[in-house]
């Protein structure tokens, strides 16, 4: 969570940012940590800058379409997406994470105008799900997330939520299982001293979870649109494994619609 923060900010304050998140730049001047300890450099936080533009993207791109909706941003972490998207008076947001994050942000972020809010609870658990009217479409958005769940979590996360909102979308990225094995290569994953479960390879997988459920994107991370836009030395890995079978779906950022 404080590296992907990290990441936003040190693109925020490079000299053509990607994803221009100025207040992680505050976030992270908040918090007394010596943020180089992520294992986040300019590189890898160019990455993670275009990964949250595209999520950011389509989450705009959904409530565009549908006008009045509910997001649900699971995992929130100390991202502040609800602040970066200007969301309607339709539009009811709710930020989850766990108790512990909650506190935190509540005490480093202020809350963004609008129909706003903030739950501490495990995205694993059945309860924070009822609070929430099913009244409208409903778009659920995860970042960072889905690695961290057993393949058993993930379907009942996505069955929680399709079961109980009529229709909607999901928008999360993946780690494919090739990704899984390789995750000590992942500096940040290593430093935080974190264990990654779930990969997902066929996106089928998912759409078999729920009647309805059809993938409608399946990015591969190297091929984000944008990467043309990175640093060099950021660009030219991804462009040869963005050629190698296998190593190419190593990442993937997902759109279902149901
Ligand atoms: C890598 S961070 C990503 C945070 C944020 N989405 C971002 O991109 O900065 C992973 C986040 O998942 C949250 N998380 C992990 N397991 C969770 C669970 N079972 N329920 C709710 N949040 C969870 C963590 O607390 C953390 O904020």
């Amino acid at each position: 969570m404080l590296a992907t923060l990290y990441a936003r900010a040190l693109d925020a304050r490079a000299a053509r940012p990607l994803l221009g998140d100025t207040a992680a730049v505050e976030v992270v001047g908040r918090i007394e940590y010596d943020f180089r300890r992520t294992g986040i450099d300019e590189r890898t936080a160019a990455g993670v800058a275009l990964r949250a533009r595209l999520l950011d993207d389509w989450t705009a791109e959904f409530l565009a379409r549908t006008g009045e909706a509910t997001v649900l941003h699971l995992a929130c972490g100390l991202d502040t997406r609800a602040q970066r998207t200007a969301f309607g008076p339709g539009v009811r947001w709710v930020d989850v994470d766990l108790p512990e994050v909650v506190a935190l942000r509540e005490r480093l972020l202020a809350p963004p105008p609008g129909d706003y809010r903030l739950v501490a609870a495990s995205v694993t658990e059945e309860a924070w799900s009822a609070e929430v009217p099913a009244d409208r479409p409903v778009v659920a958005v995860f970042e960072g997330l889905s690695m961290y769940l057993t393949e058993d979590e993930a379907r009942g996360l996505v069955r929680r939520v399709t079961g109980r909102f009529g229709s909607g979308e999901l928008l999360f990225d993946v780690y494919g299982s090739l990704g899984i094995r390789l995750q000590k290569l992942v500096p940040a994953v290593r430093r935080a001293g974190a264990t990654l479960h779930w990969g997902l390879d066929d996106p089928a997988v998912v759409e078999s979870w729920h009647p309805g459920l059809r993938c409608v994107d399946a990015l591969r991370s190297v091929e984000m649109p944008g990467v043309d836009r990175l640093p060099p030395g950021a660009r030219l890995p991804l462009r040869v494994m963005a050629r190698l079978p296998g190593i190419r779906d190593v990442g993937r950022m997902m759109r279902y619609r149901f």
